[in-house]
């Protein structure tokens, strides 16, 4: 009798366990966001704002013929009381010539505070944004590698519904590819999110485009439209920068760009750590692009990740970076705090995040057995949420996008190492 009722009972587990297994989904196609036909070409587009110094945000957006560098801006919906004037540019890559690209710097703003704007006196486009805190806490969502597709659309939905203060996306953001109207659509793409909360971005090798034989400059279409606040920190180039923000120090480095010791990116990196305040910003964050620490078959032993490491590990060790946030391969991965490649309280915890949704789909295949050092790791697409409570605590989380719904699929918390005096007796 035991054995008549053993078997289905054992068929309806594994039936059950079947119905509650994800699917990983295949990439999905891009999503073309055209402008209307019949649009004013004044009409703006692609609006995004960035963090620009202290209390200070900048205002970019697009036109398809001159509009005035003016952004008017108040407190309360419809008055702007205050306006700011800016710059404007554009570019030409083989040819394509670029609408008129606005870039404004506007404030002092207050912290916690929500702006409306807009680009003309009159004009019925409003806009609207809200200041990251001045103190904990403060969240972060992070997500790279995302593309344009309708799995694009789904991560942006879940993370508009994330309540967070500023976005972090550690490189390749339109998948352009040299076809320049693909970096318009994707500006459409993500300017209800990228109007409303800055947007804080590293480049990725999608950002490169460099043409050898016609000399097109590299990142020339992602320094011209995504101008992040490299001036402000003391930094000579756009592709590497840092920010601070309620009591978080941001480092943004670039993987594509010259890395060794001695390089001007390296020189930047020694100098900004040593500029840190722990007792200012008691967290240090780090976002690159290609991954040092990856257990994905996927981008293994490529001289971004190999030799960047080896150049600049140990500067981040030293300065106790909290965490390290990368993209590139299109999964999810997290770390244990890791030094020289074992487990290390003193490390940062390694996460991967590129599974914002590309079209070129996910990473599924993974080294085996799987490291030590490696905790969770799954290809699916989805976003990261880091949750900076206090001096103290972060927690931070993984958001699978299963199907179009957000779900909660991992979740650490983590202390910060300047709270840690176990880690304190290193010094740089
Ligand atoms: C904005 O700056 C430009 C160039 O410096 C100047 O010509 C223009 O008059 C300024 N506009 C306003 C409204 O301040
Ligand atoms: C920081 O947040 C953690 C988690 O909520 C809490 O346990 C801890 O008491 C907080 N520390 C301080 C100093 O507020
Ligand atoms: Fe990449």
């Amino acid at each position: 009798m035991f054995p008549k009722l053993w078997l289905p009972v054992m068929l309806v587990a594994v039936f059950a366990g079947v119905a509650d297994a994800y699917d990983r989904p295949p990439p999905r196609e891009n999503l073309i966001v055209s402008l209307d036909e019949n649009a004013d070409p004044t009409t703006p587009q692609q609006v995004h704002i960035s963090l620009a110094g202290e209390a200070r945000i900048r205002i970019s957006w697009i036109t398809d013929s001159h509009t005035p560098p003016m952004v008017y801006y108040g407190i309360s919906q419809g008055k702007y009381d205050r306006s700011a004037n800016g710059t404007v540019s554009s570019y030409e890559y083989l040819t394509y010539t670029s609408g008129e690209i606005h870039d404004v710097v506007i404030g002092p703003l207050d912290p916690s505070t929500m702006y409306y704007y807009c680009f003309a006196l009159g004009s019925t486009q409003e806009y609207l944004f809200q200041t990251p805190p001045a103190q904990f806490p403060i969240k972060f969502a992070v997500s790279g590698d995302l593309g344009q597709t309708k799995w694009t659309k789904s991560t942006l939905e879940h993370i508009s519904q994330s309540n967070y203060d500023v976005l972090l996306l550690p490189g390749d953001l339109s998948y352009a590819d040299l076809l320049q109207p693909l970096w318009d659509s994707f500006g459409r793409l993500v300017e209800p999110q990228a109007s409303q909360r800055p947007w804080m971005v590293t480049q990725g090798n999608h950002e490169v485009e460099k043409i050898p034989v016609v000399h097109q400059t590299p990142f020339t279409a992602y320094n011209a439209r995504w101008h992040m606040p490299f001036e402000e920190s003391g930094s000579i180039s756009n592709l590497y920068y840092s920010f601070e923000v309620s009591g978080v120090h941001v480092i943004m480095l670039g993987s594509y760009t010259d890395f060794d010791p001695g390089s001007d990116q390296y020189q930047w990196l020694e100098s900004d750590l040593k500029k840190v305040d722990r007792s200012k910003t008691p967290w240090l964050v780090v976002l690159v692009h290609a991954p040092w620490y990856n257990s994905n078959d996927a981008h293994q032993g490529e001289r971004e990740s190999v030799d960047m490491m080896e150049s600049m590990e140990g500067l981040l060790y030293k300065a106790h970076v909290d965490a390290v946030f990368a993209g590139h391969v299109h999964a999810y991965e997290r770390f244990n705090r890791v030094y020289n490649q074992e487990a290390n309280d003193c490390g940062p915890m390694y996460i991967t995040i590129g599974d914002g949704g590309n079209r070129e789909g996910l990473a599924s295949k993974y080294k085996e057995p799987q490291p030590t050092i490696s905790v969770f790791r799954e290809a699916s697409f989805g976003h990261g949420e880091f949750e900076v409570v206090n001096a103290s605590y972060a927690l931070w989380s993984w958001h699978r996008n299963d199907d179009d719904e957000s779900a909660q699929s991992d979740s650490v918390w983590i202390r910060s190492l300047a709270s840690n005096h176990a880690c304190n007796r290193l010094v740089i």
